[in-house]
C-alpha cells in the first residue's frame, strides 16, 4: 500500500529499512488497535469525530486486527501501517483517526500499555519461584546442610534457612518491579507531538478506556519520557542478578552431591555420555549479563537526549523486551529447577559439620560461660589446627587457660555444640536457621507470596 505520511515527500529511499520499526513494532500491534480505539471513541464523544466515521473506522480495525500484522501494508511502523490499512479499507475519512495526536504519544502509549502486560508476567514468575523456595523451606526445616562464607564451610543451616534467604530477594525484587509498575500504568495519549493540542480532548476517558491508573500530565514528558523503561529494567536487573546467585549455589551444590537437578533441567554431552549439567541453571545464571546489558543499552540510548520526541527513542524500546522475556524466562526456569531438585539429605548431614563448621557456636558457648570471646576464639582456633574435636578442644583450654576445659563449661554442652543439628538447633535469633526461628521466617515469606 501507498504510505499515509510520505505521500508524496519521502517515498523512501536507501534508508527506509533502516528508518522503519514495523517489524520489531509487532509486539505492540494489539496495543496500537487498542489506541486507536479508545482515541477514536473519545473523538466521536467529543464530537471531533462524527460518530457514523468512527462507527465505520472501528470496523476498519476489527478487520486489520483478523488479517494481523503481517498482512499490513508497508510502512515506517506500526501506526502508520494501521492507519494505511484503515484508509485503505475506508478511504480518507479513515486519516480522520489520526486527529489529536502523533505518532510520539501514539508510540508511548503502546509501549505503556504492552509494557504493562510483561512486568504482570515478571511478577507472576516472581511469584511462583517465591512459592517453590517457600515448598523448599516447608519441606526441610529440619534438613541440615553446610552455610558458606568465601565458598569455605562456615556454618551449618538447613535447606530452608537457604530457600528462604532467597525468598526475601526476590520478595524485594517483586516489590521493586509493583512499584515500576505503578509509573508504567499512565497514559501519555493526547499529548499529541509533544505540545499538546487545540482540539478539545478528554485525556481522562481514553487513559481510563485503556485501563491505565492516570494521565501523565505535562505533554513533553508524556510523549519523550522513557525512564519507566528504564527503571523497570533496572528493577529486572537485579532480579536477574539475585538468580544468578540462586543458580550458582545449586551448580556447587549439585557438584558437591547436596542435591540433584531434575533431568528436565539438566543437559548431556554431545561426547561424554557419562554427563549430566545443569545447562539450564548456569543460563540463568548468564542472564544477569543480559539484563546488565539491556540496563547499559537503555541509560546510553537514552542519555543526552534533548527534549522532546527524537527517534532515538525507537531503538531504546527493544532493550527492555528483551529484558524482560529474558529475565521472566530465567525466572519460570528458575523455580521450576528448585520445585524439582532433590535435596540429599544424607550427604548434607554428612557434611553439615565439615571444616570444624560448629566452631563458632563452641565459641560462644565458651564466652557465654565467662570467657571473653576472643580468648573463646583463640582457644577454638588452635583446636581446629588440632584435630577439630573434643580432645583438640581440651588441649587447647590447657594451653590457653592452663586448666581442664571442664573447669569452665561442662563437657555434655561441649558436645552438643559440636552437633550440627544441636548447632543448627540453638541459634534461634530473630531470623536465624534453627528450626522455630525459619518457622516464623515461612510464615512471614508465605503471607507475602498470597498478599503480593
Ligand atoms: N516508531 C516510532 C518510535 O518507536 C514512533 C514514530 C515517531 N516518529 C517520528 N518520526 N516522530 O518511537
Amino acid at each position: 500500500g501507498e504510505s499515509v505520511i510520505r505521500r508524496d515527500r519521502f517515498s523512501g529511499g536507501p534508508a527506509r529499512s533502516f528508518l522503519s520499526s514495523l517489524a520489531a513494532d509487532e509486539r505492540i500491534f494489539a496495543a496500537d488497535l487498542a489506541v486507536d480505539r479508545a482515541h477514536v471513541v473519545m473523538l466521536a464523544e467529543q464530537g471531533i469525530v462524527e460518530s457514523e466515521t468512527a462507527g465505520e473506522i472501528l470496523t476498519a480495525l476489527d478487520a486489520v486486527e483478523v488479517d494481523g500484522h503481517g498482512s499490513l501494508p508497508d510502512g515506517e511502523d506500526v501506526h502508520e501501517a494501521i492507519e494505511t490499512a484503515v484508509i485503505e479499507r475506508i478511504g480518507a475519512d479513515g486519516g480522520k483517526m489520526h486527529t489529536a495526536r502523533s505518532r510520539n504519544d501514539e508510540v508511548a502509549t503502546c509501549i505503556r500499555y504492552r509494557f504493562r502486560e510483561d512486568v504482570l508476567e515478571a511478577l507472576e514468575a516472581t511469584l511462583g519461584l517465591r512459592k517453590a523456595l517457600c515448598e523448599v523451606a516447608q519441606t526441610h526445616t529440619e534438613t541440615v546442610m553446610p552455610g558458606y562464607t568465601h565458598l569455605q564451610p562456615a556454618q551449618p543451616i538447613t535447606v530452608a534457612h537457604w530457600a528462604l534467604s532467597y525468598e526475601g530477594a526476590v520478595r524485594r525484587d517483586t516489590e521493586r518491579l509493583l512499584e515500576a509498575y505503578a509509573r508504567v500504568n499512565q497514559s501519555p495519549l493526547g499529548a499529541a507531538a509533544f505540545a499538546g493540542t487545540t482540539f478539545d480532548i478528554d485525556r481522562e476517558r481514553t487513559a481510563d478506556l485503556l485501563g491505565f491508573d492516570a494521565v501523565l500530565a505535562n505533554s513533553m514528558d508524556a510523549s519523550s519520557s522513557r525512564d519507566f523503561l528504564l527503571e523497570t529494567t533496572q528493577a529486572l536487573s537485579t532480579l536477574a542478578t539475585t538468580l544468578s546467585g540462586l543458580a550458582e549455589d545449586l551448580v556447587v551444590f549439585a557438584n558437591r552431591g547436596f542435591v540433584k537437578i531434575s533431568d528436565d533441567y539438566s543437559s548431556t554431552s554431545s561426547i561424554m555420555p557419562q554427563k549430566k549439567n545443569p545447562d539450564t541453571l548456569e543460563l540463568v545464571r548468564a542472564t544477569a549479563g543480559d539484563a546488565a546489558a539491556g540496563v547499559q543499552g537503555l541509560t546510553t540510548t537514552l542519555k543526552g537526549l534533548p527534549r522532546a520526541y527524537n527517534i532515538d527513542l525507537q531503538r531504546a524500546t527493544p532493550h527492555a523486551w528483551e529484558t524482560v522475556d529474558d529475565v521472566t524466562d530465567a525466572t519460570e526456569v528458575a523455580a521450576g529447577a528448585v520445585a524439582s531438585a532433590d535435596w540429599n539429605e544424607e550427604t548434607l548431614a554428612a557434611e553439615a559439620g565439615a571444616g570444624f563448621s560448629t566452631a563458632t557456636g563452641v565459641a560462644d558457648l565458651l564466652a557465654a560461660n565467662g570467657l571473653p570471646f576472643r580468648t573463646a576464639h583463640e582457644l577454638v582456633a588452635i583446636a581446629a589446627d588440632n584435630g577439630a574435636d573434643y580432645d583438640a578442644l581440651e588441649a587447647a583450654s590447657r594451653e590457653v587457660l592452663g586448666d581442664s576445659l571442664e573447669a569452665h563449661v561442662d563437657p555434655a554442652a561441649v558436645e552438643a555444640a559440636l552437633d550440627p543439628v544441636e548447632s543448627v538447633a540453638s541459634r534461634n535469633s530473630q531470623g536465624g536457621p534453627a528450626p522455630e526461628a525459619v518457622a516464623a521466617q515461612l510464615e512471614v515469606a508465605e503471607d507475602a507470596v498470597a498478599d503480593d
